[in-house]
Formats: C-alpha cells, structure tokens, sequence
C-alpha cells in the first residue's frame, strides 16, 4: 500500500465506465433471447452459473458448514473470484509485501491451539478458544465485494457470523465506544514481522455501531472451507464497505475501549489511511484517484475498470452510520 513502485502489480486506477465484458455478454445474450421469447431459460441458466460459482469448494482445506446468509446485502449475485486467484492474489505484509508472498510463506502460520482474548470495557471480557468462537454464532454464507484501497476488488464468499453476536456475549459497559483488533505478531512464524514496513502487531479498529453492524462479518472460512493461512486463518474480520485493509486477518486480541484506536496504517501515513477508511469514489487517495477499480479475474486485454461505489455497494444498508459526517474530513 505505501509501496510506489509497479512491484505489487497495482496498476495505476484510470477512469472507464464502461460495462465489464462478461456483464455486458450476459445481458446481451438475455436481451437476443427475450427478443425469441427465450429470456426465462436465459435467466435461469445465468442464475445456474451463479449458483455453481458461489457453491465452489476447492476441496483443498477443511470443509465448513454454512447456511446462505439472510442478512440484508449479505449475498451480492455478482460472478465470485476464483479460488486461486483469492488465495494467491493477498496483502497480509506479515509474510511479504508482495502479492504472491503470503501463499508463499504462510505455511509456517501455526493456527492451532489459537485463542482470542475479548478485553476492556465489557462485563464479560474472556478468552475464546477457537473452538467455542466457532460456536458462538451459526456460520452463514455471505457473498461480499472487497475493495482493496490499492485499486483491485474480488468477490468473496466468505463464511461466519455477525461480528455482533460476539460483542453481545462480553457486555460492552455503558463508556465504550470503540473496538480495537489486534492482530498475530509472531516473528517466528512470520518472516516480515520486526520489518519496518509496520510497526507490529497490525491493529484496525472500529466504532461500537460499525462493529455492531450486522455486515461486519467475523469470517473463518470462504468458499465453503476453513480460511487459507494466507487469508487470515483462523479468524479474521471482513468489513465489506471499507477499504480491504480494515479486515484484519488472524486475530488475538479484541478490546473495548472509549477512545479512537490508532491502527497500523494510520501510524505509518496518517494523511493517506484514516481511520473510517470508508470506500468513497469522490475522495481520492492523496496519490492516485479512487473512482474505478480493476475486478481480479478480469484483466484481460479487453477488460475495463469498474466504477466503484460508494460504501463499496454497501450505501443502503451503512449510509445512516455517517449521517451528518464530512467524509472528506473522515476519510
Ligand atoms: N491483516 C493483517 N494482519 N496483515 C495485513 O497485512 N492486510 C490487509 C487486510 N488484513 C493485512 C490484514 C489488506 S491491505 C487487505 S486488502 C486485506 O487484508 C486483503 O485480504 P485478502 O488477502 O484475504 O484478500
């Protein structure tokens, strides 16, 4: 994120409106055959197409169980990423700063026994073992667009609980306003770790209402398996209408407190990372614009960037958690 040079891959955001070449194949097709009366068997093979999509299992790591979710905006109908391109295409700096590392190296990830500690301003704070989170909420489904704030999406089925289902269980008292993720910082497990890229642990942070919000999403799985170590096993947050970096991938440590945690990128550039981090195509990144995006999977020759949109897709649903708020203020 704060690397400038075409290392990573990014490639500098320009900005097109124009349909994705899938998108607008699909709809094409479907508008020939309503003009032969065909549209309904259209239809239903385009929503077989997603069906398939979404129910892809790689088959490679731990199945779990979820059901589709329920959750107003928690299933977008748009194409999932391909596995591979999700598990291979990451930013978790504790294992490399390149978009290839942490497939790489985060084979050395030890993700059991593993324990999260839920302390600060609650009645009940505690120490889940893994395990018993697992069980605090029924797993759903949820199908979410990531933003990355470098410029690429994916789409991701992932699978968990509401994140307020856990904030339920430990009580917030009455003067806690906000909920600090600390994250895994294991310099023997993780080459990166005592780097200056960072300073460690990678920490985000939230609102109470934000963490509270029935999108945000504590995730240990996708596409039907238990998450990839390099996706953030075993428990990692998933904030649909921020910037990626806000979901914090293997989690220890989540404390209550009553004042605006500092987070790891707002440490490192302050005036490039603030803490909302909300997906906003009309604030741009000090250096480079955030209106479009690249969607992974589509960067073929003819691919076009998407326009992105504002929460990420998500306005409906978050919208009033900002109400009255200057978003370029609080970006
Ligand atoms: N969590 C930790 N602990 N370390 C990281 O470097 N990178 C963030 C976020 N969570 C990061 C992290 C960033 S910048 C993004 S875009 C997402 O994870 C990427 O998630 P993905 O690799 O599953 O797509």
């Amino acid at each position: 994120m704060l690397i400038k040079t075409g290392r990573d891959g990014f490639i500098h955001p320009v900005s097109s409106e124009i349909t994705p070449q899938a998108v607008y194949r699909d709809r094409r097709e479907i508008l020939r055959l309503m003009a032969t009366g065909a549209a309904g068997t259209a239809l239903a093979a385009w929503a077989g197409r997603q069906a398939q999509a979404q129910a892809q299992r790689p088959g490679k790591l731990a199945a779990l169980q979820a059901a589709r979710s329920t959750v107003p905006g928690a299933v977008t109908m748009e194409k999932v990423t391909d596995y591979k391109d999700a598990s291979t295409y990451n930013n978790f700096y504790e294992f490399g700063t390149d978009k290839a590392d942490p497939a790489r190296n985060a084979h050395t990830l030890k993700t059991t026994p593993w324990t999260v500690e839920v302390e600060g301003l609650v009645k009940k704070p505690a120490k889940y073992a893994l395990e018993d989170l697992l069980k605090l909420g029924a797993q759903e489904e949820r199908i979410y667009r990531l933003r990355c704030v470098e410029g690429w999406s994916m789409v991701i089925p992932w699978v968990g609980y509401s994140l307020s289902k856990l904030v339920e269980k430990v009580e917030p008292m009455g003067n806690a306003k906000f909920v600090e993720f600390i994250t895994l910082a294991d310099p023997k497990t993780m080459p990166y770790v005592g780097s200056r890229v960072l300073d460690w642990p990678y920490a985000e942070g939230l609102r109470l209402d934000e963490a509270m919000h029935p999108l945000t999403l504590l995730s240990f799985g996708m596409y039907g398996e238990v998450l990839p170590n390099q996706n953030g096993a075993p428990v990692r947050l998933v904030v649909p209408w921020k910037y990626g970096f806000k979901s914090a991938k293997s989690l220890v440590k989540i404390r209550f407190t009553d004042r605006e945690p500092k987070t790891a990128w707002n440490k490192a550039a302050a005036n490039e990372y603030g803490f909302y981090s909300n997906v906003n195509p009309e604030v741009d990144h000090p250096r480079w614009s955030q209106a479009t995006e690249r969607r992974i999977g589509e960067d073929g020759l003819f691919a076009k960037k998407r326009k992105t949109l504002m929460f990420n897709g998500y306005e409906a649903q978050v919208g009033q958690l900002y109400a009255g708020m200057d978003l370029k203020k609080n970006y």
